[in-house]
């Protein structure tokens, strides 16, 4: 595996907010719950589950509760990232987070698009995708082929973010 490639990735991920018709094959949904399974996790506890979601009714509903993502509404899969608290009290959000960021590079790798949906009315989520008290609804990430690519968006240089203690 050529570690450029792999930054590449990284750099060329962008968040994407339009989609095509254009439905996602069954093979591209697999490989992308693959990614999210081989996630890293504390204590390899796992406490996430994935729901893949094509009813364009619940699809709706969901773009309705988020925010700052109206355009939930136009993908043809979105996927909700859930974590229990139960099963890793400590680390239910950073392991699903996380897993979720697998996600979304495996989407990327796979000429898709998805974009993180953090502002999320996760009472009401909750209630309309069934899940027990003990679950957290992380994120629901649409997933669809791209309109149009956007431009690169700007990162802090290292000599900003980064300090050494030799
Ligand atoms: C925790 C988190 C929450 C986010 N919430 C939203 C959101 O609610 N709506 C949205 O359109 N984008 C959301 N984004 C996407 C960011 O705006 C985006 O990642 C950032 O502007 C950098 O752009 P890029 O992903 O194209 O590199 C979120 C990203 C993260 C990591």
């Amino acid at each position: 595996m050529n570690p450029n490639e792999i930054l590449e990735l990284m750099k060329n991920r962008r968040s994407i907010r339009e989609y095509t018709d254009t439905p996602i094959s069954n093979e591209d949904i697999n490989m992308i719950l693959e990614a999210a399974r081989w996630c890293q996790s504390g204590s390899n506890k796992q406490p996430w589950r994935f729901i893949v979601i094509k009813n364009k009714n619940i699809i709706e509903k969901l773009a309705k509760l988020a925010k700052y993502g109206h355009f939930v509404k136009r993908a043809p899969v979105v996927i909700a990232v859930v974590s229990n608290k139960k099963v890793s009290p400590k680390w239910y959000i950073h392991d699903s987070s996380m897993a979720a960021h697998q996600i979304c590079l495996m989407v990327s790798a796979l000429g898709l698009g998805t974009c993180w949906i953090g502002s999320l009315d996760r009472d009401k989520g909750a209630e309309l995708l069934g899940l027990s008290k003990d679950e957290f609804l992380t994120t629901i990430l649409p997933i669809g082929h791209p309109q149009k690519i956007p431009k690169p968006t700007p990162r802090k240089p290292l000599e900003k973010i980064v300090s050494y203690l030799d």
